[in-house]
């Protein structure tokens, strides 16, 4: 039976979705300064911002969020789907995702400088999200990040789920702000409402519910869950969470980013 996890750089990550190939394609991939990359830690609202952001760059025209599935919309750039999109073709501004950390970018991205849209989100949320998700999806096992200590942070957007979930409209002005999109607050409005979690659950382009079954079984629990602040209660019991406060706290010591969240 073929190995559940290949490492890379000393992460590992889900062998079937990051052949060798599709690894050394994404190393020597070209970024353009003005691509635009979304990074996050799996389960912290890239599939959420896979949504706003084409709806921020379209000026709030849904023709992509309707008609082309979010993995090709804003596609994995490691994953193994990328090398077959044909990417360099792709007329700019270009749009990606990542779950890769900061020092596993590769060369280009260094050197052509791309925008970044970190999102971030409580990580006993990411937790209870992951916990469901693990349960549905064929390539996974349980098994770590940092973009908050990136040195060039002038050209990244930190941004939370939280913040998301707290002020949409606001969010996706902050959102068009950087990327340098001046949209009229009607459209800004019309972007937040598409973007609305019970919105996005009913667009079969960015609810994967075109995926077959035996790779991802939403019958046992859908990929937009809950899509709410503060799951993690639900899940874990008081012990846990103390627990999982002081490991937290101890393993993100060095990390001097003030989160908004709570
Ligand atoms: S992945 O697999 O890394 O791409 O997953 P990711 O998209 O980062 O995270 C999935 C969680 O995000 C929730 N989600 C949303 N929440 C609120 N509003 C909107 N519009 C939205 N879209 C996706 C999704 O429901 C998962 O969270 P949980 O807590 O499991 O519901």
């Amino acid at each position: 039976e073929a190995e559940l996890y290949a490492v890379y750089k000393g992460v590992y990550m889900p062998a079937l979705l990051h052949p060798p190939h599709s690894l050394k394609y994404y190393e020597d991939f070209s970024f353009r300064q003005d691509d635009i990359l979304v990074a996050t830690y799996p389960k912290s609202g890239t599939t959420w911002m896979q949504e706003i952001a084409p709806l921020i760059m379209s000026g709030g025209d849904p023709a992509s969020v309707d008609t082309l599935p979010n993995w090709d919309r804003v596609p994995w750039l490691e994953e193994q789907r990328s090398c077959v999109l044909n990417l360099e073709q792709r007329p700019s501004p270009r749009m990606f995702a990542t779950h890769f950390h900061y020092n596993m970018m590769p060369p280009s991205f260094f050197e052509a400088k791309p925008k970044v849209i970190y999102v971030m989100r409580n990580p006993k949320d990411v937790f209870t999200s992951s916990f469901h998700y693990y349960g549905i999806a064929s390539y996974l096992e349980p098994s770590t990040e940092l973009w908050l200590n990136a040195e060039d942070k002038e050209r990244i957007l930190y941004i939370s789920y939280e913040e998301m979930k707290m002020d949409l409209r606001d969010s996706v002005s902050r959102i068009a702000q950087f990327l340098e999109k001046s949209l009229d607050a009607e459209v800004i409005e019309k972007i937040a409402d598409r973007c609305l979690f019970k919105n996005m659950k009913q667009n079969k382009m960015s609810n994967y519910s075109t995926v077959p079954r035996e790779f991802l079984d939403q019958t046992k629990s859908e990929f937009l869950r809950k899509g709410i602040v503060g799951d993690w209660k639900n899940q874990l019991t008081v012990a846990e969470a103390e627990h999982f406060d002081a490991v937290y706290k101890d393993q993100m010591k060095d990390v001097k980013y003030k989160f908004v969240w709570d």
